[in-house]
């Protein structure tokens, strides 16, 4: 029987640089799309697949996470008082089980490889997933999910995956597909970051995988990759050859790139929209700017 996935790794180190100033004095994964941190969408869906405990690979500079997870006594005693049930149920999903989350510091960035390794001591020998914050995915069934239901039928290493047009191919993961069965590919070969011409695929490796504890051990021993990081893509890749398990899986869903300003607009307008307390303001002051020149240009 295949062991179940109740661990996650949320690699949260980046400088997130190209948020700069905003992410001068605050974490990248705090940013907020409508009122809820990146973060608390992956974290969200993580455990609507069923994720137990959750660790968080951070760096110097992150403690706004950690307050972010932890419980706030005046703030919940203040709303209890007032009896603002709503917000204090609001407050509720962004409390952990004691001892469900962990905290590893990566103290040098050397790469999503690297940033994974960090966790190894609190793996024991058990499949586990990694999840991108950046890689914010909207769907009815989350991603993740999605990918526990087909990773318990085959098992292996499952990464999330998506056709992207060939100007951007140099930007991710690619996979060389061996065979093609519609929502899961099986892979002959991957790539990090191919050169410009040099990918062999359209599809691109999103922020969600789900991992053999063999990965982990690879990461042990894999050599300097793409951009002179420790790659993840290098430590699955060589489950290939030593297993052929590793499939990507075409996720139902619409990604949003909230690692580029581009596209952490758009999931702020996608997202906007999608709630129904500000949908129709939202969506008259969008065709309001759509028709006339405005100020803000
Ligand atoms: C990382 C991975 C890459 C993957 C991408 C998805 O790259 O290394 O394989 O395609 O995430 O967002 P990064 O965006 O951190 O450079």
């Amino acid at each position: 029987m295949k062991k179940r996935v109740t661990k996650a790794i949320f690699p949260v180190a980046g400088l997130g640089t190209r948020f700069l100033p905003a992410t001068k004095s605050i974490p990248k994964e705090i940013m907020t799309l409508v009122d809820r941190p990146l973060i608390q969408y992956a974290i969200d869906e993580a455990r609507a697949a069923g994720i137990k405990e959750f660790i968080f690979v951070t760096s110097r500079g992150k403690s706004a996470l950690e307050d972010y997870f932890d419980h706030s006594p005046e703030l919940e005693s203040q709303l209890r008082k007032k009896g603002k049930k709503d917000l204090l149920e609001t407050l509720k999903s962004t409390n952990m089980d004691s001892g469900a989350i962990a905290y590893i510091r990566q103290h040098k960035a050397l790469g999503l490889g690297h940033a994974v390794w960090c966790a190894r001591r609190l793996l024991s020998n058990e499949p586990f997933a990694v999840i991108l914050p950046d890689d914010v995915i909207a769907a009815e069934t989350p991603c993740l999910q999605q990918m526990v239901e087909a990773y318990s039928e085959i098992g292996g290493n499952m990464v999330a995956a998506m056709e992207v047009p060939d100007n951007k191919t140099h930007a991710y993961g690619i996979l060389d597909v061996k065979e093609d069965m519609g929502s899961v590919v099986s892979v002959k070969g991957m790539v990090e970051k191919p050169a410009a011409g040099t990918a062999p695929s359209n599809l691109a490796v999103i922020g969600r995988y789900i991992l053999s504890p063999q990965v982990m051990v690879n990461l042990n021993r894999i050599k300097t990759g793409a951009g002179g990081e420790l790659q993840l893509t290098d430590a699955i890749a060589q489950e290939i050859a030593a297993h052929d398990n590793v499939y990507g899986f075409r996720f139902r869903g619409q990604r949003f790139d909230c690692g580029s300003k581009a596209g952490f607009l758009q999931a702020t307008v996608a997202f906007g929209m999608a709630r129904d307390d500000l949908r129709e303001e939202f969506t008259d002051f969008l065709a309001d700017l759509m028709s006339v020149p405005n100020a803000a240009q």
